[in-house]
């Protein structure tokens, strides 16, 4: 499909048609590798941005990736994020972050010191310490903040969060949740996501963040309060791992400083108990549906074989019908459009209508709060409290 017709599927498919198209939100790129493409995609299907400006720390790059998506009149030749946000020339309103994880943070707070709203790409960032600095500039620029969880726009996320806020459920009182892959240590481009001095943690954040809000999102992110966490590297490390050895690049194993899998026993506010698990490498096919134990009902959310946020079968629900134990299956529901359109609009609408972040971070702190607690308790050997400071 060609962009027009992109936009006009787009524009048709919005609930609300209320796009000002002559009201243009300026946008900057930060980080122009793998999933800024799926953001100058998203920016490009709508009719209010001007796409003005791309940085990269690696000579050239930002400018061959506009050229790629034939975006002209983009300024490039910037060495970081900073003399990008430094140039006030490109009058920027807001940014999309998309660096690796251990670079989430320095731009997206230099970005909001500067007055400019940013779209950062998930997870929030590695530590606590940097979630709780990140919200701190947040809170005193005024400007939106969102968070890149795309899976919160599809409609069975959305019906899952309404099954369980409706009471359908009764009382919530154990989740388990995760998945994950078999063979998916993510290196097609590189080793960015496996080095600890770009990813800083590995499967536990890149999907297990995912897990994590599928089910606290549902919740109404009720707090964490302790977690007992393990994280390990078995698959990563080994120059034997099949996938190197398919690819080429034994080397990767010397790289490898993150996790490949990880688990934890977690309580939740509310008498609730979380049991997640979740892999980028397990001799297994599956690390198991994400399943809700309710007083009145159950839902099962049937495992995807690479848990991404996105559904594939249909959610079901046990319960009783007048004593009966009865199945019911809820139909699979479509979203309009793409996910990373909706992600995008929403942002930009907040943006331009001074409205609050679609995916804020007032809940993503507890999301990274649980991923921080996790590497903690790992690297400790027994459980950690869950300490989230006022802001
Ligand atoms: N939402 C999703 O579906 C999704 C999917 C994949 C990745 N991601 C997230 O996106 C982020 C980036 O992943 P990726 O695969 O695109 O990584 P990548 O390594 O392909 O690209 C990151 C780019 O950022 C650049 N960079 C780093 N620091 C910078 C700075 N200060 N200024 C300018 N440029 C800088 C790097 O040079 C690199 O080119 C990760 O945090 C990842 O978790 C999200």
């Amino acid at each position: 499909m060609g962009r027009l017709a992109d936009l006009n599927a787009f524009m048709e498919n919005q609930e609300v048609n209320t796009v000002d198209a002559a009201k243009k939100v300026r946008i900057g790129i930060i980080g122009t590798g793998w999933i800024a493409e799926a953001h100058i995609k998203a920016y490009l299907n709508q009719p209010d941005v001007e796409i003005v400006a791309g940085a990269d720390l690696i000579p050239g790059k930002a400018k061959a990736f506009f050229e790629r998506f034939g975006v002209e009149g983009v300024k490039t030749d910037y060495a970081s994020h900073k003399e990008m946000i430094d140039d006030k020339s490109l009058k920027l309103d807001a940014v999309s972050v998309c660096t690796y994880n251990r670079q989430h943070t320095i731009p997206t707070i230099y970005a909001l010191e500067n007055g400019i709203n940013v779209m950062l790409e998930k997870p929030m960032c590695v530590t606590m310490e940097e979630a709780v600095e990140i919200i701190k500039a947040e809170k005193k620029s005024g400007k939106v903040l969102s968070i890149g969880f795309q899976p919160r726009f599809d409609e069975n996320m959305k019906m899952i969060k309404k099954i369980v806020q409706s009471g359908e459920l009764g009382k919530v009182y154990y989740v388990q949740t995760g998945g994950g892959r078999r063979r998916g240590i993510p290196t097609p481009f590189g080793t960015t996501f496996i080095e600890d001095e770009t990813a800083g943690l590995g499967a536990l954040a890149d999907i297990g963040c995912y897990s994590l809000d599928l089910v606290l999102n549902a919740l109404g992110y009720p707090k964490p309060l302790t977690v007992s966490g393990y994280k390990s590297a078995y698959f990563g490390t080994d120059p034997n791992y099949s996938n190197y050895v398919r690819t080429g690049h034994p080397e990767y194993a010397s790289k490898f400083g993150v996790d490949d899998f990880a688990a934890a026993f977690i309580r939740l506010e509310g008498d609730i108990i979380v049991d997640f698990r979740i892999s980028w490498a397990m001799n297994m096919d599956t690390a198991g549906d994400t399943i809700i134990l309710g007083t009145k009902g159950g839902l099962r959310i049937p495992s995807t074989e690479c848990w991404n946020g996105t559904f594939t079968q249909p959610l079901k629900i046990y319960h009783e019908v007048c004593g009966e134990q009865t199945e019911t299956v809820v139909p699979m529901l479509q979203t309009k459009a793409t996910l990373f359109d909706l992600k995008i609009r929403t942002f930009l609408d907040a943006v331009k209508n001074g409205g609050t972040a679609p995916v804020p971070s007032s809940e993503i702190i507890y999301n990274q709060a649980i991923l921080d607690a996790i590497a903690r308790s790992s690297d400790l050997g027994h459980e950690v409290e869950v300490v989230i400071p006022e802001i």
